[in-house]
């Protein structure tokens, strides 16, 4: 919230340097983000991440979940060395299991309320890991008008990160979303040699500070999270 006197960042930052760093400086307050890519790639890591990171900065954020339940996910996260007990005991950090075969599946109908009662309430920063189950059960139309509502939703404070398989969208829907989201990053897997490493493509951040376009090789590590490899170290 504008008026949190711990908020020192314009920013939503990894809390890694070096990453935020390749990622253009960190994405700017009030973006829309579309993560994308495979399964396994690191979407949800990542994103996990940003949200410790914001929370660091004296953010506030929401995570709607269609993957965990409020324990798993704060597991998940501690098993990264991201803690973030005393922000949910703090109400500076609120968990939303969604149990996609209970709720309405639909975009407008089930998700676009969740995310404007975040707007409503000054909710800094909000996750939607995934939209992936929504998506597949909307038309293009649909999904279409869910971005550009989210984009409403963004102009009036509040920071957007869309979580989805890549396989969710055909190309032509995909390259539509790229251009109407803010920041726009793409997760791979990729083969080297006997080795399987993650790609983030940095395709797209508006209002960045620094260069974008960035390809990142990562790996994930217990209690660190997202290890940069140089792109040469991770082909040899
Ligand atoms: N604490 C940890 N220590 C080591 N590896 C981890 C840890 N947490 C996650 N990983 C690994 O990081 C990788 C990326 O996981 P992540 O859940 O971010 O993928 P994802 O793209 O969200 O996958 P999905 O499409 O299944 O949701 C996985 O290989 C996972 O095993
Ligand atoms: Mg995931």
């Amino acid at each position: 919230m504008d008026t949190d006197e711990g908020r020192t960042s314009r920013i939503i930052s990894t809390g890694n340097d070096e990453l935020d760093k390749k990622m253009g400086g960190g994405i700017p307050l009030r973006s829309l983000t579309l993560v994308e890519g495979q399964p396994d790639s690191g979407k949800s890591v990542l994103t996990q991440q940003m949200v410790w990171g914001s929370l660091r900065n004296g953010l506030n954020a929401m995570v709607f979940t269609t993957e965990n339940t409020t324990r798993s996910l704060v597991t998940q996260m501690q098993s990264l060395n991201l803690d973030i007990l005393d922000y949910l005991l703090l109400s500076k950090l609120r968990i939303y299991p969604i149990d996609t075969k209970k709720t309405r599946r639909s975009l407008s109908g089930g998700l676009m309320p969740l995310l404007t009662s975040c707007a409503d309430k000054g909710v800094d920063l909000a996750v939607i890991d995934s939209i992936t189950y929504y998506v597949t059960h909307a038309s293009i139309e649909e999904v279409l008008t869910f971005f550009e509502d989210c984009k409403v939703l963004c102009d009036r404070g509040l920071s957007i990160f869309c979580i989805a398989h890549s396989y969710a969208f055909d190309e032509n829907v995909m390259v539509r979303l790229g251009s109407m989201c803010d920041a726009h990053l793409r997760l791979r897997i990729e083969t080297m040699g006997s080795k399987m490493i993650k790609i983030l493509e940095v395709a797209k951040v508006r209002g960045a500070m620094l260069k974008t376009g960035n390809i990142i090789s990562f790996d994930v590590e217990p209690s660190w999270g997202i290890k940069v490899i140089p792109y040469s170290k991770a082909k040899a």
